[in-house]
């Protein structure tokens, strides 16, 4: 079974080689006097071609061959293959092995549910474009493992089986057979472990690190993904960025040709919210977010007060398309994050119209058309609320819309910035002075910002920062806290007690008085950089065997129930559904 050649590096070069190809075949043609096959293996596809088609016995779709001839020239070259420009004519072929009919066309271009490709998925994953996904993601891994190598980092595996921690997503658990009653959770992320390296004078560590959150998923989210895992001591947030920065410049560059500019940008977290309604802004296109309020005050509406931030967004062109349906679906848009509704504005036959132009004067509704520069058709949305979060994020997700339908980004470009100084506490809605950590407890807050911590949380900013690529958060760190005295403030700020930290976080907490380095981190998702890489929006494209949006396996069929006894050792009963 000795192959001579993989069959997709076949070219011109080749001709009038005697060559020894093994595969699948892709497809057959057989026109009794002619016979085609594309011969498929894991680097391509070669044409295969004979004029005496009885010498052969006979093959089908799938089937897997063993075929010795001769490269030769096409007459008329195929463009859309690499190896277009050549075929083999055969001269022996031998069937290892037939193959059942597949339940779909084993091509890039398919029409198969996605159900069903993933319940084949062996069968998928023969689909060129799926396989070359796999290629990119490992890519990825190779190179960020070499470019850390280079760099002095150390690759450590961390635990699988950990504490269960209430904090972030929900933990994925697990029984312990030993201790009846007691679970260990699979990890969110190595956090706790690599600052614990750190601890351990490792320095500079890295890992290709599975994690598992038990999230509702969306199209860029898996239960179980891979992060590239980074942590380093004695770095500032520049030199940690800049370290960051040359890894991107080569993987874009070495993956798909592309030349990052370096330095990155950087855009602060509230300026990236106020701009583009995002903490994660595409920046290919326009369509940015501007105050209103100025303009249209004191015609405040109902749903509007004093406090009140009106936010809007100008749509040229998109004032007659956007019918009342149309509105309906954005509003309900608009709903997802907290906002009542939005308004209103279009530029009907020279005059202002839509739900708020009866609330203006006319000065006011000349004063509007002149300082936005308005002109006939344009729409301008807008929405109003007391929380910043809720107006920007609700007009991001406007923004996102129109940028979508009216096609925007440019397919194979990229942008590639960093969202930093995010704040470092989140309010929690309708408790005043409660706050959650929009990072996590052990992210440091900014210097500058330490004396604020006990009046004005809320200002506090942190050194997180996030990595965002086509409006992608591709990944995300940030510096950690090493002072015990900070670590326990914020953890007051947080509402936890003495003895919620000493249950949840001593283990981790006591190792920080044995002279803890300063320290940060940071973690990509390799899925979201192969998602990128690969020019999908979908996460299942690169993962081999991914899970559905219900978290299940189609092939396998995981999860399952366990037989009785599997669940009577572990001590577990389960409570039978009503
Ligand atoms: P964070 O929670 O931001 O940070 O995760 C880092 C990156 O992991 C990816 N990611 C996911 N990818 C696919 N499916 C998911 N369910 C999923 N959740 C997260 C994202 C994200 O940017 N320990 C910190 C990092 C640090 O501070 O060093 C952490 O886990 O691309």
């Amino acid at each position: 079974m000795n192959r001579t050649h993989n069959n997709g590096e076949l070219r011109l070069g080749n001709v009038g080689e005697e060559v020894a190809l093994l595969g699948w075949v892709a497809n057959k043609r057989n026109l009794g006097s002619l016979l085609f096959i594309d011969l498929r293996d894991s680097t391509g596809i070669v044409q295969l071609v004979s004029d005496h088609p009885s010498d052969f016995p006979d093959v089908k779709s799938e089937y897997v061959v063993a075929v010795k001839g001769t490269v030769r020239k096409k007459e008329v070259p195929n463009r859309n293959l690499p190896t277009g420009e050549i075929e083999v004519e055969i001269a022996e072929l031998k069937v290892i092995n037939e193959a059942s009919l597949p339940p779909f066309i084993i091509a890039d271009k398919t029409d198969a549910l996605e159900d069903t490709r993933l319940k084949y998925r062996y069968l998928d994953l023969r689909r060129p474009k799926m396989l070359n996904n796999l290629k990119i993601r490992a890519q990825i891994c190779a190179i960020f493992r070499d470019y850390l190598n280079q760099k002095g980092f150390l690759e450590v595996e961390t635990p699988i089986l950990n504490l269960s921690s209430p904090e972030g997503a929900r933990d994925y658990l697990v029984p312990s057979r030993i201790k009846h009653g007691s679970f260990y959770a699979l990890p969110q992320s190595p956090q706790l472990w690599k600052q614990l390296l750190m601890v351990g004078g490792v320095e500079r560590y890295y890992q290709v690190a599975k994690c598992f959150r038990d999230e509702d998923l969306r199209s860029d989210r898996q239960p179980e993904f891979t992060q590239l895992d980074l942590e380093t001591s004695f770095l500032d947030q520049d030199q940690l960025l800049s370290l960051n920065e040359g890894f991107l410049a080569r993987l874009f560059k070495e993956v798909v040709g592309y030349e990052v500019k370096l330095p990155l940008r950087r855009i602060k977290y509230w300026d990236a919210m106020d701009t583009y309604g995002s903490d994660k802004p595409d920046t290919r296109y326009g369509l940015e977010l501007f105050d209103l309020k100025p303009l249209i005050y004191p015609s405040l509406f109902s749903g509007m007060n004093e406090r009140s931030l009106v936010r809007a967004i100008k749509i040229p062109g998109q004032g007659k398309a956007t019918s009342r349906k149309v509105l309906d679906e954005l509003n309900l848009e608009a709903r997802k994050f907290g906002l009542k509704g939005l308004f209103s504005l279009k530029v009907e036959n020279g005059e202002l119209a839509g739900s708020f132009a009866k609330f203006l004067s006319d000065p006011q509704k000349a004063d509007l058309m002149n300082q936005l520069g308005l002109i006939e058709d344009d729409l301008i949305l807008f929405a109003a609320s007391a929380d910043q979060r809720e107006v920007d994020f609700g007009l991001g997700a406007i923004r996102t819309w129109f940028s979508k339908k009216l096609n925007l980004v440019k397919p194979g470009t990229y942008d590639l910035l960093w969202v930093v100084d995010f704040p470092m506490f989140d309010p929690i809605e309708g408790e005043a002075g409660r706050y959650t950590a929009e990072h996590h407890p052990f992210t440091r807050p900014k210097d500058e910002d330490l004396a604020k911590l006990d009046a004005n949380p809320e200002e506090v900013l942190a050194y997180a920062y996030d990595i965002i690529i086509n409006g992608y958060e591709a990944g995300g760190g940030t510096l950690r806290i090493y002072d015990r005295a900070t670590q326990w403030k914020i953890f007051r700020l947080l509402g936890l007690s003495d003895e919620d930290v000493k249950n949840k976080f001593g283990w981790f907490v006591d190792a920080f008085s044995y002279g803890t380095p300063p320290h940060g981190g940071l973690a990509y998702g390799l899925e979201r950089l192969s998602m990128i890489l690969a020019g999908t929006e979908n996460i299942r494209d690169v993962v081999a065997f991914p899970k559905n949006l219900l978290a299940g396996d189609p092939l396998s069929h995981a999860p399952t129930p366990v037989d009785p006894e599997q669940l009577e050792m572990l001590g577990i009963e389960i409570k039978k559904e009503d």
